[in-house]
């Protein structure tokens, strides 16, 4: 066969073989038992469908500026400036990440000068997710009781997917009282200690997602003595620290009790919504040891779990992290950035208060004020969150959870109206 005809053959061929390899699957697909997932009816989506101008985003789980856009804080482009600057390789990092990263995470969490922190297992994660996926492994493969874990009712709609995925059955303890619009300290305390001693309790350690609900440090303090009684296991999950009161260590009040008080705990930290590192997945998962020796044990163990999952994590973010946690310009511009972001929402949070108030609405809005953090339980039922999307272009999760982030001085007024219009 000449050459050029022997190509043209191999080409036919080739054009040919996928047709038959489509008819292959569809005669008897290997995933024909793979069922249709629900569909992605997400807050954005409807948002993005809608054309009114002046409608209004409270589903975005992320901070925006007082214009309603996203914001990259001026310590992480000055970081990332420095990072770029210093033209470093791109070789892997170690399994567990950058360690300039993770001894400063720890310090941050633990507090600088507190004597656990020799004791602190910690490893880089992807963001706050990764930290409690790491755990629910390691918790799984070496939790000496039941594979049971303990979250709030309600909790970060991820939590329960990531324990079941980590094979642990999810159960939850009483946190949010409808009635009231705060805390179900009773309950919270009652299920505690109904649950089998030595049980994993997991606690949002600030600013709870979704209810914006956080105990008291009285509470807190009663929290921690049921806990030590019951022998339950501690694991925090501290995606907000700083961003809830705008002070990094009133925020990590929670965590550092448990920790003065003796208790061994586990926890999972994220740098998304502090530092506004979002995509960059920045986050950290810790174990307190109770020994040196321990320790060991348990780092060794950590590294043998996470190899196999990633192998090792990103760099990036974690170098940009580091800078603003061991510079000491930074790091205070940076604290400054925070408090401004935490300041910003609870401006919004009384400025939407008061404007619901000037309307006239006789109802109670108070948990407006007394919530935390990102996001606000505003106690509308779904049939409400509806009719404020259908005829006001408000568009917010069904369970009456508001992004505060998601309000700005521009936008406050109309949204209250919205609010008194289908609430009164
Ligand atoms: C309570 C809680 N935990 C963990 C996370 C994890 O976020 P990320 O994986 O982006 O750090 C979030 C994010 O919304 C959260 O609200």
């Amino acid at each position: 066969m000449l050459p050029a005809l022997r190509i043209a053959s191999r080409q036919v061929t080739a054009r040919r073989a996928p047709a038959v390899a489509a008819q292959a699957v569809r005669a008897g697909s290997t995933w024909a038992n793979v069922p249709q997932g629900p569909p992605d009816v997400s807050v954005t989506e409807a948002f993005k469908a809608d054309s009114f101008e002046k409608k209004i985003n409270l589903g975005v789980g992320a901070y925006r500026d007082d214009q309603g856009k996203p914001y990259v804080l001026p310590s992480v482009r000055a970081a990332e400036d420095k990072v770029i600057a210093k033209r470093l390789n791109k070789e892997y990092l170690g399994i567990t990440g950058l360690p300039e990263f993770t001894t400063a995470a720890a310090k941050l969490a633990y507090g600088n000068d507190s004597p656990a922190l020799e004791r602190v297992v910690i490893t880089q994660s992807i963001s706050g997710t990764g930290a409690l996926r790491i755990g629910g492994a390691f918790l799984n493969r070496f939790f000496p009781g039941a594979k049971t874990i303990y979250i709030p009712s309600p909790s970060w709609a991820n939590h329960k997917a990531v324990f079941s995925d980590s094979g642990f059955k999810v159960k939850e303890y009483r946190y949010y009282n409808k009635n009231t619009i705060g805390l179900d300290f009773e309950g919270l305390l009652a299920d505690l200690n109904a649950a089998p001693k030595e049980s994993i309790f997991l606690f949002h350690a600030c600013a709870h997602n979704p209810t914006g609900v956080d105990p008291t440090p009285e509470q807190w303090k009663e929290i921690s003595n049921v806990v030590k009684a019951q022998g339950h296991y501690p694991f925090f999950d501290m995606a907000y620290q700083g961003f809830a009161s705008g002070d990094t260590n009133k925020d990590a009040f929670a965590l550092r009790h448990f920790v003065e008080q003796g208790h061994g705990v586990a926890l999972a930290q994220s740098f998304a919504k502090n530092m506004g590192l979002y995509g960059e997945r920045v986050g950290a998962f810790s174990i307190l040891a109770s020994s040196l020796e321990e320790k060991k044990r348990i780092d060794s163990q950590i590294k043998i779990l996470i190899r196999p999952f990633y192998s090792n994590p990103p760099l990036h973010g974690a170098r940009i992290a580091a800078e603003i946690l061991n510079s000491p310009d930074l790091y205070q511009q940076w604290l400054g950035e925070v408090k401004g972001m935490a300041d910003r929402i609870i401006n919004m949070r009384a400025l939407l208060r008061s404007n619901l108030e000037k309307l006239g609405s006789t109802h109670d809005w108070s948990h407006i004020t007394s919530q935390i953090g990102m996001f606000a339980y505003t106690g509308l039922d779904p049939d409400s969150m509806d009719k404020l999307a259908k005829e006001h272009s408000v568009y917010a999760t069904k369970n009456g959870r508001i992004s505060v982030a998601g309000i700005t001085s521009g936008n406050v007024g109309r949204l209250a109206e919205a609010i008194y219009k289908v609430k009164g």
